[in-house]
C-alpha cells in the first residue's frame, strides 16, 4: 500500500475549513496592509537559495530538495519565498514601481526535516515581503502586520521576540568577539556548535542542546556590538512598536537561520512553547537583493506556517466556520423515477442549488440511512406515484415528517 512521503500530509475534506479559514484571513490581512499577491515558481534555479538563503545555512547544507532536471539543470523545490520574491522583483524591473514594493504570496514549502508534530518536509507557507523603504518603521508595521494576522485569526497565546543582528559592517566585529568568547568553551560544546564556530558562528547562539546553554546565555550580546547607524535603526524599531502599543520581548539570542539577515529579526512563539513551535518568523535583509544581481535595496518581510497555525487554532479551540454542504438529496426508485430524479438535481443545480441525486438502485431505507450519514436535512424521494403526478415526496430527516409537493416547488423550499 502506497502512503504519503514522510513529512507530507493529506489535507482532508473534515479539515477544509481551517484551511479556507486560514485563506480568508491571509486576503483580508494583506488587504488591510497593502500586499498584492505573488505566485511564484515551486522550483527555482538551486543557486538562488545557495546564493540567497546562504551556503552554510541548515536549510541549503541539509534541507533542500535539490535535483536535476532532464536538460541538466540544477534545481530545488522552494525552501522559502523570500528569495523568489526577490528574484521576481529583479526579473520585472520592480524597482520602477512605487516603493516600498509590498508582495504575499502562499504555497507550499519543502524541507527535508526530521518529520514531528508542526514539523513537515512540505509544509503550507505564507509570507509577505516588503521591499524598497529602509525606515525602521517598516519593520514595525510588519511585525505589526504578523501579530494582527494571528489576533484576527483569534489566537491569544502567543508572543513576539525581537533582535538586532547587525549589517555586514559591524558583524565581523561581533562574530569576533563571539568566537573569542566561545574558543575556551570548544571542548564543552556540542559538535555542531564546534562546527558552526567554523562555518557560520552566529548560528551558535541558536543551538538548543542543554550543554552549550551556559556558554550560549553568557556570550556577548549582538545589540552592544552595533555600529551607530544599527543601533538607531534598533533604537526606532523599539520606539516604533511602543508608538503601536505592540507587546514584544527582546532575546538577544535570537539570530534565525538565513544568511540574508540584517538588523531586524523576529519570530512570533506560541505560549505552549517547544523549540521548534514557533509561528511565525521574518526580519529585514538589506542586503540580498544586491547579492542577487541588483542595486541595493532595503526590504524586510515575515513569513508563517499554515499547520502550525491550525495546530494552535486546535490548541486554542478557536471555531472555525464550517462551509455548509448540499441541503437536499434526491431519492430514486425505479428507472423512470431515476431519469426525473436526474432532471431535478440538473435545474436545481443551474439555479445554483448545492444537491446530492442517490447514485445506483438501492432501497428507500439504505438511501435515507445514506442522508442521514450524509447530515443532509432534506430527502426528496421520486417513486412511480410522483413521476406520474409531477411531484416530490419531501422528508425532513429531522421529524421525519413527509409533505408531497410539486416538483417545480422543491427549489423554493430548499432555499
Ligand atoms: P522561517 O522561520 O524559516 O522563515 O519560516 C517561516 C515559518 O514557516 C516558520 O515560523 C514556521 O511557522 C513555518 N515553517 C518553517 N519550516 C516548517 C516546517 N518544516 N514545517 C512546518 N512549518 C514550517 C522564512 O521562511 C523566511 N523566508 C521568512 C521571511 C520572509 N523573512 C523575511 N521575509
Amino acid at each position: 500500500m502506497y502512503r504519503a512521503p514522510r513529512g507530507t500530509t493529506d489535507i482532508l475534506p473534515e479539515e477544509q475549513a481551517y484551511w479556507r479559514y486560514l485563506e480568508q484571513k491571509v486576503a483580508e490581512i494583506t488587504h488591510l496592509y497593502g500586499y498584492e499577491r505573488i505566485d511564484l515558481p515551486m522550483f527555482e534555479d538551486a543557486s538562488l537559495f545557495t546564493r540567497g538563503v546562504g551556503e552554510g545555512t541548515d536549510i541549503v547544507e541539509k534541507e533542500m530538495y535539490v535535483f536535476q532536471d532532464r536538460g541538466g539543470n540544477s534545481l530545488a523545490l522552494r525552501p522559502e519565498g523570500t528569495a523568489s520574491v526577490c528574484r521576481a522583483y529583479l526579473e520585472h524591473g520592480m524597482h520602477s514601481r512605487p516603493q516600498p514594493v509590498k508582495l504575499y504570496y502562499i504555497g507550499p514549502a519543502f524541507r527535508y526535516e526530521r518529520p514531528q508534530a508542526g514539523r513537515y518536509r512540505q509544509h503550507g507557507h505564507f509570507g509577505c515581503e516588503a521591499i524598497g523603504e529602509a525606515d525602521a518603521s517598516l519593520d514595525a508595521e510588519v511585525i505589526d502586520m504578523a501579530r494582527q494576522f494571528f489576533v484576527r485569526l483569534g489566537l491569544g497565546r502567543f508572543a513576539v521576540v525581537i533582535n538586532s543582528i547587525g549589517c555586514r559592517q559591524c558583524r565581523p566585529a561581533y562574530l569576533a568577539v563571539l568566537k573569542e568568547h566561545y574558543r575556551p568553551h570548544l571542548q564543552e560544546v556540542c559538535e555542531d556548535c564546534r562546527m558552526r564556530y567554523q562555518k557560520n558562528p552566529l548560528r551558535l547562539l541558536d543551538c538548543k542542546s542543554p550543554a552549550c546553554q551556559p556558554v550560549a546565555d553568557s556570550a556577548p550580546k549582538n545589540p552592544d556590538y552595533l555600529c551607530a547607524d544599527c543601533a538607531v535603526h534598533y533604537a526606532e524599531l523599539k520606539r516604533c512598536l511602543a508608538v503601536l502599543d505592540i507587546p514584544f520581548q527582546e532575546n538577544l539570542r535570537l539570530v534565525r537561520g538565513f544568511d540574508y539577515y540584517t538588523r531586524t529579526v523576529f519570530e512570533v512563539h506560541p505560549e505552549a512553547g517547544g523549540s521548534q513551535s514557533s509561528l511565525g518568523g521574518g526580519g529585514r535583509y538589506d542586503g540580498l537583493i544586491e547579492e542577487l544581481g541588483g542595486r541595493p535595496t532595503p526590504a524586510v518581510g515575515f513569513a508563517t506556517g499554515m499547520e502550525r497555525i491550525v495546530l494552535g487554532l486546535k490548541r486554542e479551540e478557536v471555531p472555525v466556520p464550517q462551509t455548509p454542504g448540499p441541503q437536499l438529496l434526491i431519492a430514486h426508485l425505479g428507472d423512470a423515477a431515476r431519469d426525473a430524479a436526474m432532471k431535478l438535481a440538473a435545474a436545481l443545480r443551474r439555479q445554483g442549488r448545492a444537491v446530492l441525486l442517490s447514485g445506483g438502485s438501492r432501497s428507500l431505507k439504505a438511501q435515507l440511512r445514506q442522508a442521514g450519514k450524509l447530515g443532509v436535512p432534506l430527502v426528496a424521494i421520486i417513486g412511480e406515484d410522483e413521476v406520474r403526478t409531477g411531484t416530490v415526496t419531501l422528508r425532513d430527516m429531522t421529524t421525519s415528517r413527509q409533505e408531497s409537493v410539486p416538483v417545480d416547488r422543491v427549489a423554493e423550499l430548499v432555499g
